[in-house]
């Protein structure tokens, strides 16, 4: 239960032009984190690098608000600009001859960084309808450790895989897992010190609210002896002044990856959009987007779709998706109802803010 869901409405000048059902391509921001950019801007036109210590202190409450949401360290939270660029140097720092197991259907910053550097690919079929195949999986990761990357929840159809499950898996057979939760951190629950994941990564402009350019990568403490060093620079250093040579003169990964000058604008930005939500309550957010996923997931339905991803406690989403004519999502933008169309589908999300009576709207655009 969100409390006073109209006065945080207000508070998002996106939701006052459209009826917004597209968390999962990008999240409406505030105006509170809005103004924290304009306010950082306008200090570094007065200023340039004079309040830099002053930023640099708000970024690291930033780091900690990471930290918290997922139950982990702060040294073990990297601040970045994307989910991409996290895996990308993951796969960098990781020994060449490893072997991947991968998802067919996965996002491309899950794949491609692999597909494209030569690794062994191990790829699991999912013909997006069904559970994707623990087994398969398992049989896959079985023999010597291989990488295992995937997905918390999959952009096509908003299907959950089982974390607990997976992280599991790979402990058993010793495979390095490294997860995208781009479409799950903020909204889906996720406890590191319930369950081993070695890498996660994610941008802040979805579920986060923060507006592109800013994200985080964790990289587990006891993960970083598998794994070389990264990008190096300036930021990489304890001191900068001091010797660059000594190897305990650098931060370890996933810090010592913000190798250049920092980048406050953004940051600071995704600080106050972490700071909002933390307001409203991770709980509460989870919640209210429990209740309002099962009402698209019926409303979908009672139109007489078929939700694309099989639903249960553990494999629901704020996304809903479902096969249709391009014609429905023109009808729907033409209410101002705004989703994605891929191909033969149409994606809906709902996040905290959305609202029963969006969800209404929607299912009188479709059939009767
Ligand atoms: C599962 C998934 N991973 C990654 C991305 C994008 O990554 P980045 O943060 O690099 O923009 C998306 C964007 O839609 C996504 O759905």
């Amino acid at each position: 239960m969100i409390a006073d869901k109209k006065g945080i409405r207000s508070q998002y000048p996106l939701l006052h032009n459209c009826t917004y059902l597209n968390t999962a391509n990008a999240g409406a921001m505030s105006q509170a984190t809005l103004q924290k950019g304009t306010d950082y801007l306008t200090e570094f036109a007065q200023y340039a690098s004079q309040k830099l210590p002053l930023w640099m202190g708000e970024m690291e409450e930033t780091r900690k608000l990471f930290a918290e949401l997922l139950n982990a360290s702060s040294e073990e939270i990297g601040l970045t600009w994307d989910t991409s660029y996290g895996i990308s140097w993951v796969q960098q720092m990781l020994p060449p001859d490893l072997e991947l197991v991968l998802v067919k259907h996965d996002f491309p910053s899950v794949t491609l960084p692999w597909i494209h550097h030569n690794r062994k690919i191990h790829w699991i079929d999912w013909d997006m309808k069904s559970h994707i195949d623990l087994k398969a999986i398992e049989k896959a990761l079985s023999g010597k450790p291989k990488v295992l990357v995937i997905s918390h929840v999959q952009y096509t159809n908003g299907y959950r895989v089982d974390l607990e499950a997976i992280s599991a898996i790979c402990q058993k057979h010793g495979a390095f897992l490294i997860v995208d939760a781009i479409q799950s951190l903020g909204v889906i629950p996720i406890d590191l010190q319930k369950i081993h994941i070695d890498v996660l990564a994610a941008s802040s402009y979805k579920w986060l609210t923060s507006g592109y350019g800013a994200g985080m990568i964790y990289i587990n403490k006891n993960s970083t002896k598998r794994l070389q060093q990264g990008a190096l620079g300036p930021g990489s250093m304890t001191d900068f002044l001091k010797d660059p040579i000594p190897a305990e003169n650098l931060k370890h990964p996933p810090q010592s990856l913000e190798a250049g000058h920092p980048k406050p604008l953004l940051i600071l930005m995704q600080g106050q959009a972490l700071k909002e939500l933390k307001a409203i309550g991770w709980q509460n957010i989870y919640e209210e987007l429990k209740v309002l996923s099962a009402k698209l997931h019926s409303a979908i339905t009672e139109g007489g779709f078929t939700p694309m991803a099989p639903r249960d406690e553990k494999s629901w989403s704020g996304i809903v998706s479902f096969e249709c004519d391009k014609s429905l999502h023109q009808k729907l933008t033409d209410e101002k109802i705004i989703t994605t169309y891929r191909p033969n589908y149409l994606r809906a999300a709902v996040h905290f803010y959305n609202e029963e009576g969006e969800i209404d709207k929607f299912r009188k655009v479709l059939p009767t």
